[in-house]
């Protein structure tokens, strides 16, 4: 068994999650469980040759991300369809700017990924934004709505599966409904499945290249750096199907230079998709439980807010508006305060104010920790509040 109780002490690492002093960080999407042993060595041993020129992507690295999707996500896609890139966001920005034009219509389902909206909005195009609402315990897209809006120009659809922050595995009926729709519409399905290895155990994931109807449509982006927390490393998985449109992103890959990676970042992404079944199968068991405290935690001790767990992702999704509307606001006490991180709901869609996502991806005394210091926080905050 893998120990993910113990955790390396990342606060003189420069890492970005743990840049607030005495704050325990539970915001961005990275995990603190310690690489196991088997994706070290295999760094160690790049590190042990020396000479740390320009690297070639491997050949292995593309077989290893194809038996990984056929083992884990039953699909098998040929590795001429596989380009690398530095990361998913390098990847989604360069694409953008390839495959639209300046102003042109991009769709996200809400409340998604925040830095979806910087790739869209930093190289002038528009963001349009169908919310996702939640009914029997269960996010769910209004379907009438995001066809509409599709129908009004859209040319390319950001995808998220499963859906950060909320945590929704999109089922393959929904998958299928969304992709009638794109094609009708000659629109681009961009589908970011960066946390797919991240779910309760015994879920399946569908993942969008199930769907052989959308095979000339569509984009998909995989990494190994989500689920074992490589991201430091750089590295992701392009893959498109279609040869003229595979072109054409390569092209755009290349252009900006997002196409070559670093002397460690093969290695260690083939030997955790190589060898990381069992840490990858713990590590979700593991943060299930968290999860599990989370809910508990939530319904004994804070009536105000409501959680229910969904079937993937590290993060939780809450709906703290019976407290507040402004997440914002109390986020950044809750820092000051009560030495505890949140993301709030803003930052994913306009329409979600009254929300924060928690990160459980560390060991379950620093879940009990926040929770602590987030209890201490919500009676301050009323106090405050009262003044
Ligand atoms: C949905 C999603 N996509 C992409 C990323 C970042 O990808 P990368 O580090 O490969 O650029 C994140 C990080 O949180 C994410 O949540």
């Amino acid at each position: 068994m893998y120990n993910f109780d113990k955790l390396p002490d990342r606060t003189k690492v420069s890492s970005l999650k743990w840049m607030y002093d005495g704050c325990l960080p539970m915001w961005v999407a990275d995990m603190d469980f310690d690489t196991p042993d088997f994706i070290k060595e295999s760094i160690i041993e790049r590190v042990k040759l020396g000479a740390f020129g320009y690297t070639n992507t491997p050949k292995e690295y593309f077989i290893s991300f194809k038996n990984f999707l056929k083992r884990r996500h039953h699909v098998d896609i040929d590795i001429e369809s596989m380009i690398f890139s530095t990361g998913v966001v390098p990847a989604i920005s360069s694409i953008v700017r390839k495959l639209t034009s300046l102003h042109d219509k991009i769709m996200v389902i809400t409340p998604t990924y925040n830095i979806f909206f910087n790739s869209i909005l930093n190289n002038k195009r528009i963001p349009i934004e169908s919310d996702l609402y939640f009914e029997n315990k269960q996010y769910k897209l209004d379907f009438i709505d995001f066809e509409n809006k599709i129908k009004d120009g859209v040319k390319m659809l950001i995808l998220c599966n499963p859906q950060n922050p909320v945590g929704k595995i999109w089922s393959k009926e929904e998958l299928c409904k969304i992709a009638k729709i794109c094609l009708e519409n000659n629109v681009i399905v961009l589908s970011d499945e960066i946390h797919s290895d991240i779910v309760t155990p015994n879920k399946e994931y569908n993942s969008s290249l199930l769907i052989t109807e959308l095979k000339d449509n569509l984009i998909t982006l995989v990494s190994a750096s989500k689920c074992f927390n490589l991201a430091g490393l750089q590295g992701s998985l392009v893959i498109v199907q279609n040869e003229k449109l595979r072109a054409l992103v390569n092209r755009g890959l290349n252009t900006d230079e997002v196409a070559e990676g670093n002397a460690f970042v093969y290695n260690a992404f083939i030997s955790a998709l190589d060898g990381g079944d069992k840490w990858l199968d713990e590590m979700n068991a593991y943060v299930y439980n968290n999860k599990k405290y989370l809910k508990d935690f939530i319904d004994k001790n804070i009536k105000e807010f409501k959680y229910e767990i969904q079937d993937a992702l590290y993060l939780a999704w809450v709906d703290i508006r019976e407290l507040t509307e402004d997440a914002y606001d109390f986020c950044e006490f809750l820092k000051d305060y009560a030495k505890v991180y949140f993301s709030y709901g803003e930052e994913y869609g306009k329409s979600f104010k009254g929300f924060i996502r928690i990160n459980l991806a560390t060991s379950l005394e620093n879940v009990k920790e926040g929770l602590n210091r987030l209890l201490y926080g919500i009676e301050q905050y009323k106090l405050k509040k009262r003044s």
